[in-house]
């Protein structure tokens, strides 16, 4: 337990990148409403999390979080959620192959409702309205009363974020996810080079289950052949929500974040005296600091310090965001940081924050050769510096969308408005999803070989 921190202190703080709402009764209201409903997460399972997340560190797991940049009302569905958890089954099937390590599979979904913006304005056919800030806050529609903040959507978004946790919980221990289905998880993606390659790997796959079960190894005798621990996270952005959803865990006394498994740390809010920070340092869940051009040698030690006074290993993730080019003059320094503290960290990579553009035909797209390029960056820089990369980070889903460009079906910039259904940032598609964790694999493999990671 952090000594004298209680739920509410983040209050005093500066805070950026929230809604003013114009209603405090309304709000107040909102917040005593949710406070009464159930957490969505358990505190042993935010441990169990933090525990796998520590092996990640030591290059005895590794780490694949993803999802929707921006969860929306209106896309929410039963398919949608299915789907990319679908993508991120095989993504895992990929990467445990190339890496040998179990792979830990922590959705962007269940809460990922609230966006910070760079600017906090935007234009929309000529007209200046504020920025939209995720269903959570306001409607996506571009009208000024469409764009006011209405707290009553945290109770639309709670209710939206258990329903999709009821579902993924079925998913991962209903029969979804057995092993022994590795080669269903294909059906629905249509044929390119990648779904054969993974299609030769669900038969080695199916081939050793068949040794396995002959052997007597089936799922009576390994009940985890057949299911999967699935864990959700979000940026902890609107701590009015993250406050109420906020409890005490009766075995231990400590607090967490009832909101999601793990809770991360945006570029635009991790001011080591603001308001985000205060709030995360207080909870047990593992925590995620986005790591940025402009984070500094010195903010990074202090906020170390602050978010893992412990030094607990599994409790930091560092989630390098510098866009392709930049790793080799960013990711050095902080390392050195974390080296001189002695501090406990998994360093994982997220290549899609840092790689975003503007397409000459006005969407908002990622080059997929950057997105490649900076995770090849991430790892090279590793390899040289002999620290492990024990994750990465993507903006994907399970659906055909055309919102990067690239890739092996090659979308272009004329593609984009074809299916470009994304709320906030543009989304690796399932077909780039696969190929980005087949790279990820020969990465992971090629330091195994290296004899740079422990085999379990
Ligand atoms: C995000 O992960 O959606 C995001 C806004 O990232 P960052 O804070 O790294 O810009
Ligand atoms: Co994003």
């Amino acid at each position: 337990m952090i000594k004298g921190w209680s739920k509410s202190d983040w209050r005093a703080k500066p805070r950026v990148q929230m809604p003013d709402y114009p209603d405090a009764a309304a709000l107040n209201a909102a917040e005593a409403q949710l406070g009464k409903y159930p957490p969505l997460v358990f505190a042993g399972e935010a441990r169990k999390l933090k525990k796998q997340l520590a092996l990640a560190g030591e290059g005895r797991a590794f780490l694949l979080q993803g999802g929707d940049c921006a969860e929306s009302f209106s896309e929410f569905s039963a398919d949608n959620i299915r789907d990319t958890f679908r993508v991120m089954l095989q993504m895992a099937v990929v990467l445990t192959y190339g890496a040998k390590v179990p792979v830990i599979k922590v959705g962007r979904m269940a809460g990922q409702f609230a966006k910070p913006r760079s600017a906090p304005t935007e234009m929309i056919d000529g007209v200046e309205l504020p920025s939209y800030r995720g269903d959570i806050i306001h409607r996506f529609e571009a009208t000024v009363e469409a764009r006011m903040p209405d707290p009553q959507r945290m109770l639309e978004a709670y209710t939206q974020a258990a329903a999709s946790l009821n579902l993924l919980r079925a998913f991962s221990t209903g029969g979804f996810a057995d092993i022994h289905r590795v080669h269903s998880w294909t059906l629905g993606f249509a044929e390119h080079d990648k779904a054969e390659r993974y299609r030769e790997l669900s038969n080695r796959i199916s081939d050793a289950l068949d040794f396995m079960n002959a052997a007597g190894v089936n799922a009576d005798t390994a009940p985890s052949l057949s299911t999967v621990d699935f864990y959700t996270s979000h940026e902890s952005l609107l701590l009015e929500y993250e406050e109420a959803l906020c409890r005490v865990d009766s075995l231990t006394g400590q607090n967490v974040a009832g909101s999601g498994h793990m809770i991360w740390i945006g570029d635009r809010t991790r001011q080591p005296d603001g308001a985000h920070v205060e709030f995360a340092r207080g909870v047990l869940n593992p925590i995620g600091l986005k790591c940025g051009p402009t984070t500094t040698a010195d903010d990074l030690k202090v906020l170390m310090a602050k978010l893992n006074p412990q030094n607990e290993a599994g409790r930091l993730t560092l989630i390098a965001r510098f866009g392709a080019g930049k790793v080799g003059e960013n990711l050095p320094r902080l390392i050195k940081a974390v080296r001189e503290e002695g501090a406990n960290v998994v360093w994982s990579c997220d290549p899609m924050h840092g790689n975003t553009i503007k397409s000459s035909s006005g969407y908002k797209t990622r080059a997929f050769d950057s997105v490649l390029r900076e995770v090849r960056e991430f790892f090279a820089i590793h390899k040289s510096e002999n620290t492990i990369p024990g994750g990465v980070h993507f903006e994907m889903t399970g659906k055909d969308v055309t919102e990067c460009t690239g890739g092996l079906r090659a979308v272009t910039d004329e593609d984009l408005s074809d299916r470009y259904h994304t709320a906030c940032d543009p989304r690796l598609n399932a077909s780039q999803s696969l190929e980005l964790a087949f790279l990820v694999s020969e990465e992971l493999s090629s330091l195994r070989d290296a004899g740079r990671r422990i085999a379990l």
